[in-house]
């Protein structure tokens, strides 16, 4: 890619600025000298985060003013809150920070390339790439690229390149078909498994306290338990085929004493029990040969909604 300064070629290594240095972005600078990418620095917006990214990434790290050396990068990353990548773009538009021959990318799964268009009237190229992966904190995020799909968006010679450096942080890149809110569920579908699946294991382990296990006993037998789901689903390749309990055995007696119980724990979870179990019962009846009994018995104890 051209830098703006030379205008022509560059046979160097590729270089990178992270704007915000949270979770994703912290991670991504430390990751990216491995896939061959000089990183010329963070940018967080208070200062401690910036401190913080400089001592686990080795770049250097700015918070405050925007720093010069972003017009110097091939790339620029902009790994902020969705909210906020649209104006920290004009900003960078604003200061003269980005323009022809650099690209600009944001890295949310949710948002299109139109919160970019500040910088792409500049000429410069804007992209996202968004790593289908969970991202819990700044320290260990550089470990979690590897394996993950990479979703890639942008003009072809800005996509090809995002694509050789997913896969050059071992992770899978591809493109989403142009189907009507396609971006928005995508999306969707990466909430429900990774923050979706937390709440889920927050509900089981309220449930493990009230029925006196202690928190330390019931953390780690749900964690293998559901460690060992996720294998199953992983091995079958089906959720149909990796479906186990009361509901695919059609034992209506086990559910309707689940619900007398949770109806009396502070909340009443039932809602959200019966919702799951809906769905895991449609997914029995749909597999071959149904369930053997009491499927009319689970569906009168499950409702419609
Ligand atoms: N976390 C994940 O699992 C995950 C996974 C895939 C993609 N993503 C995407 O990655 C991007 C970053 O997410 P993250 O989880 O890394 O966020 P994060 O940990 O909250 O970090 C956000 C960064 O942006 C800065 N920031 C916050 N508000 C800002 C504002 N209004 N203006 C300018 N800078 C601001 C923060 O600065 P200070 O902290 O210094 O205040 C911090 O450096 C998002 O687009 C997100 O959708 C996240």
């Amino acid at each position: 890619m051209a830098r703006r300064s030379g205008g022509a070629a560059t046979q160097d290594a590729p270089s990178a600025f992270v704007i915000g240095a949270g979770r994703v972005g912290t991670g991504l600078a430390k990751a990216l000298p491995g896939a061959g990418v000089t990183v010329l620095g963070t940018w967080s917006r208070t200062p401690g985060h910036a401190a913080r990214a400089r001592r686990l990434t080795g770049a250097p790290a700015s918070s405050g003013r925007f720093p010069d050396r972003i017009s110097d990068a091939d790339l620029v990353f902009l790994a902020v809150p969705d909210d906020a990548v649209e104006a920290v773009c004009r900003t960078l538009v604003d200061e003269g920070l980005v323009g022809r021959g650099q690209g600009v990318i944001h890295l949310s799964g949710c948002l299109d390339l139109h919160v970019l268009d500040a910088a792409g009237a500049t000429g410069a190229m804007t992209g996202s790439l968004h790593p289908l992966q969970a991202f819990a904190d700044a320290a260990t995020a550089h470990a979690r690229f590897a394996g993950a799909l990479a979703v890639v968006d942008g003009p072809p010679s800005l996509s090809r390149r995002l694509s050789a450096l997913a896969r050059a942080l071992s992770m899978r890149p591809v493109t989403l078909k142009p189907v009507p809110d396609g971006r928005v569920l995508y999306h969707a579908a990466a909430v429900v498994a990774a923050g979706g699946l937390v709440a889920l294991m927050d509900l089981a382990l309220s449930i493990a306290a009230a029925a006196g296990l202690s928190r330390k006993d019931a953390l780690a037998g749900l964690l293998t338990l559901a460690r060992g789901t996720l294998d199953n689903l992983e091995r079958l390749g089906r959720t149909d085929a990796a479906l186990t309990g009361p509901i695919v055995r059609g034992d209506a007696a086990v559910v309707r004493r689940h619900l007398q119980a949770l109806g009396r724990l502070p909340g009443d979870p039932r809602a959200l029990y019966r919702a799951l179990a809906r769905r895991a019962l449609a997914l029995a009846q749909a597999r071959p040969g149904g369930i053997a009994a009491g499927g009319d018995r689970l569906r009168r104890l499950l409702g419609s909604r």
